[in-house]
C-alpha cells in the first residue's frame, strides 16, 4: 500500500467496510455510553494493560515468509474479559496502543486508520458476543468464552485477508489458507494465553504484572524457533557458496536462480509459503555437488557416460541432505526434481505433467536459463534472444509450459524496462551479463 490514490476499487471499498465496521464499534462501546452519562475511569489497570499492549505492538515476530505475529492480542483478550461489562475500556486498549505503535512507525493516515479500526472491531465484536451468551453459569461462561475467542480470531483475520486479497487480486480463500495456515497454533495459542492472562488477573491485578514474564518467554520463543529455521536455511547456503566459489564461471549462478525462481513464483500468485521454498530450493538446487569430484565438475570437455552419472548423482545428495531438516522438507523435494522434464524424460525419477512439483519447474526453468546465459569452461554464453528462443522451443516437452511461458515473458518486461532505463538493475549480476 504505497498511496490512498493508487490503491484499485476493490481496496478502497473493502477499506471503507472496515473503516465503518471500526467507526461503529468504536461508537457502539464507547462514544454512545459517554454521551448517556457514562464516566469513564482512567485507571493503573487501565494503563497497565495499554503499556503492555503497546510494548507488544512494537516487537513483532516476523516471519520469513511474510507473516507477523504479536503478543499483543494476549493483552487485548485479557481486557475483552476484565471489562467483560464494559467493552469501551477494551476499545480503547486496542485504540491507543494501535495508534502509538502506528505513529511511532510513521504510518500513512489510511493506514493508521485501517490498523486502529481492525483491532478496536474484532475486541467489540468479540465481546459483545460475550455478553450475549452471558456468564451466569459454567455452561454459559465456556460457551460464551469460546465463541468470543472464535469471533475474536475471525474478526482478526477475515478482514485483513480480504484486504490483502483485494491488492494482489487472489481469491479469498486461496490468500486466507496460505496467511494463516502456517501461525493458526500460535495464534490460537496466543488467544488462550490471554485467558490464562485473565485468571492470574482476578486473583490479583498486581499478580499479572508477574504475567509480563512469561509473554516475553512466548515471544521469544516463536522468535527462537524462526531464527532457527532461518539459521539453517543460512548455514546451507553458505555451504552452497562455498562449492559455488571452487568455480569462478558458476559464481553468482545459485543466486542468480533463486532470484528468477521467486519472481516466476510471485508472477504466478504461488502462497508465501511456496515462494519461499522456491526461493530456498533456488539457493540450494545444487548442494548436492559438493559430492561431485572437481575433474568432472569443471571437465572443460563433455562429460562421459560414467561422468554424467556421477555428476546426476548431485539431485539424490542434496535431497538427502535437506530431507533431514524438519522445515525443508518440501524443498528437498524440488531439489531432488530440479532436473526433471515435463514430459517425463529428465532425472532422477523421470516424472513429468501434473506429478512435477511446480516449484521444481520453476527452479528447473531459472537454472537452465542462467547456464545458457553464463560463460562456461567448453562454450560462451548465450545471448539473450537465443536463450528465450531455446526456451519458448522447449515448452511442454522440456519445460513446465505455463511456468516456461510466465519466465520467458519476465525476461521481455526486463527487456523492456531496460530499454526505457538503461539504469535498471533487474537480477543480480551474472558472470555473461
Ligand atoms: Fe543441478
Ligand atoms: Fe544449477
Amino acid at each position: 500500500m504505497s498511496g490512498y490514490r493508487a490503491l484499485n476499487p476493490r481496496a478502497k471499498r473493502v477499506l471503507a467496510i472496515i473503516w465503518l465496521a471500526g467507526g461503529v464499534a468504536t461508537l457502539y462501546s464507547l462514544v454512545w455510553p459517554l454521551l448517556g452519562g457514562h464516566r469513564l475511569s482512567v485507571t493503573f489497570a487501565l494503563l497497565l494493560l495499554i503499556i503492555c499492549t503497546t510494548v507488544a505492538d512494537l516487537f513483532p515476530v516476523t516471519f520469513e515468509q511474510g507473516y507477523e505475529i504479536t503478543v499483543s492480542n494476549v493483552f487485548l483478550i485479557g481486557a475483552i474479559m476484565i471489562y467483560r461489562d464494559d467493552p469501551g475500556q477494551a476499545a480503547i486498549v486496542a485504540i491507543v496502543s494501535t495508534l502509538v505503535w502506528q505513529l511511532v512507525n510513521r504510518r500513512a493516515w489510511f493506514k493508521v486508520l485501517t490498523n486502529v479500526a481492525l483491532p478496536t472491531t474484532a475486541v467489540v465484536a468479540s465481546s459483545t458476543v460475550l455478553n450475549l451468551v452471558g456468564w451466569r453459569d459454567p455452561a454459559h461462561l465456556v460457551i460464551g468464552t469460546a465463541l468470543m475467542l472464535l469471533v475474536y480470531f475471525l474478526a482478526d483475520t477475515v478482514p485483513l485477508t480480504l484486504l490483502l486479497a483485494s491488492l494482489d487480486g487472489r481469491p479469498f480463500q486461496v490468500a486466507y489458507v496460505s496467511n494463516y495456515a502456517g501461525v493458526v497454533l500460535e495464534l490460537v495459542g496466543i488467544e488462550f494465553f490471554g485467558l490464562i492472562f485473565y485468571i492470574v488477573w482476578a486473583e490479583s491485578p498486581w499478580l499479572s504484572v508477574l504475567f509480563v514474564v512469561p509473554t516475553v518467554i512466548l515471544r521469544q520463543a516463536y522468535f527462537q524457533v524462526e531464527r532457527l529455521r532461518n539459521d539453517s536455511v543460512r548455514a546451507l547456503a553458505a555451504i552452497s557458496d562455498v562449492i559455488e566459489n571452487r568455480d569462478e564461471m558458476t559464481h553468482h549462478h545459485t543466486q542468480s536462480v533463486s532470484t528468477y525462481a521467486r519472481r516466476v513464483a510471485e508472477r504466478l500468485r504461488l502462497s508465501p509459503d511456496e515462494i519461499w521454498q522456491v526461493t530456498v530450493a533456488g539457493q540450494l538446487h545444487d548442494l548436492g555437488k559438493i559430492a561431485v569430484r572437481d575433474d568432472i565438475l569443471f571437465k572443460p570437455g563433455a562429460l562421459t557416460d560414467a561422468e554424467m552419472e556421477l555428476m546426476r548423482k548431485h539431485c539424490h545428495v542434496g535431497y538427502d541432505i535437506l530431507r533431514h531438516f524438519s522445515n525443508l522438507e518440501k524443498v528437498a523435494r524440488l531439489v531432488r526434481a530440479h532436473h526433471e522434464r515435463y514430459d517425463g524424460r529428465g532425472y532422477p525419477d523421470g516424472i513429468g505433467g501434473t506429478q512435477l512439483p511446480i516449484g521444481a519447474a520453476i527452479v528447473a526453468v531459472a537454472d537452465a536459463f542462467d547456464a545458457m546465459r553464463s560463460d562456461r569452461p567448453y562454450r560462451k554464453a548465450m545471448p539473450m534472444g537465443r536463450a528465450l528462443d531455446t526456451l519458448k522451443k522447449g515448452l511442454g516437452t522440456q519445460w513446465h509450459p505455463v511456468v516456461g511461458a510466465t519466465f520467458v515473458q519476465l525476461m521481455l518486461e526486463d527487456i523492456d524496462a531496460q530499454r526505457s532505463d538503461p539504469e535498471t538493475v533487474i537480477n543480480p549480476p551474472n558472470v555473461a551479463a
